[in-house]
């Protein structure tokens, strides 16, 4: 996937988004162009086309990077009847409005690269991706969290892991190039499929759900440049990484609209029952069931995530890994666990 761009800062958004179907490169219009590899599934330009120096430098990156039967994808700040045909005459694919709701991007996306209709699951991810980016970009940005995306994201993972989908919600997952996305949607997805199997009603399964959609919001204030760094963080960068529980704990608080226990969740999951865990080495009597739960889901998914730089770990021995931490984590949701991730 290839984004050219005019204004790399603005396109973070999307190239993230993008990366939900696998790694982006970007182009820089206003930087010399390093030669790199056509892509050969989607380029897209984020140009300001309303002039003529900026279309023909479009028009050259296209000639450059776009291989034959590659779609383009235009997106225009201003769908005048102009700028479309502009944007036709270089030989656009499909136009859209640059201010498209994430929701709505992505569907178009979806579309462009997956012609034949996409499953539910695909339709629920896409969905969940949405609403999580627009949730971190807010979040990133400092301004209030979209509760109505939260809830329609923790929605659709429900309605995944209903169709008893985990795997191929799984699947998806492991496709999003981007690390806190794919880290955020893997936990919820465990986290609603436990609740599931615990047999919690609709309710409880949504505050599960919820807890963990937003257990690492806080990291959405920690630069990416050392949540993306590959391989070990130095003293300092550990320090800044462990800040997030306290930060989310106090974004959702701030908020005021959070139910207790995903504030809690925010605050919490890095807490373990024996006292050892951080921001507050709280015991087990001060750490509720939701914590204690997405706080199993997410020590999992740390250890099956996939990066480019080291080798998942397979189910069976990650949940042996759990099983070892002993009195860190709660015996009997680590048993129950095992079914939702070990089943048969
Ligand atoms: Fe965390
Ligand atoms: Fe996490």
């Amino acid at each position: 996937m290839l984004l050219i761009t005019d204004r790399p800062e603005e396109s973070q958004k999307l190239e993230r988004l993008l990366s939900l179907w696998g790694p982006c490169d970007v182009v820089d219009l206003n930087c010399p162009t390093k030669a790199g590899a056509a892509p050969n599934r989607l380029l897209i330009s984020d140009v300001d086309l309303s002039s003529r120096v900026a279309v023909e430098a479009v028009r050259d990156r296209l000639a450059s990077f776009r291989r034959k039967g590659t779609p383009y994808l235009c997106l225009l700040r201003d769908q005048s009847p102009r700028l479309t045909t502009q944007a036709n005459a270089i030989g656009a694919s499909a136009v859209l409005s640059a201010d498209l709701p994430t929701k709505a991007l992505l569907d178009e996306i979806g579309r462009i690269l997956a012609p034949q209709d996409a499953t539910p699951v695909q339709r629920h991810f896409f969905a969940a991706s949405a609403a999580m980016a627009d949730m971190l970009f807010a979040a990133s940005e400092g301004r209030a969290l979209p509760v109505a995306a939260i809830e329609s994201s923790v929605e659709a993972i429900n309605r995944a892991v209903n169709d008893r989908d985990l795997d191929a919600w799984l699947d998806l997952v492991w496709s999003h190039d981007d690390a806190t996305y794919q880290h955020c949607l893997l936990v919820a997805g465990l986290a609603a499929a436990f609740a599931h199997a615990l047999g919690f009603p609709e309710a409880a399964r949504k505050l599960v759900t919820s807890a963990a959609v937003l257990h690492d919001i806080g990291k959405a204030r920690v630069p990416l440049s050392i949540l993306h760094k590959p391989g070990r963080l130095t003293d300092e960068e550990l320090a800044i990484v462990r800040e997030h529980p306290q930060i989310g704990y106090e974004m959702l608080l701030r908020q005021g609209s959070f139910a207790g226990e995903i504030v809690e969740a925010a605050r919490s999951h890095h807490e373990y029952l024996d006292g050892s865990g951080y921001p507050q080495g709280l015991k087990a009597s001060e750490i509720s069931d939701v914590v204690r739960m997405i706080t199993i889901c997410d020590i999992y998914a740390a250890l099956i995530e996939r990066r480019s730089y080291k080798t998942p770990m397979e189910p069976e021995q990650a949940y042996a890994m759990l099983a070892g931490m002993g009195a860190k984590l709660d015996a009997d949701l680590l048993r129950a666990f095992r079914a939702v991730v070990l089943p048969g």
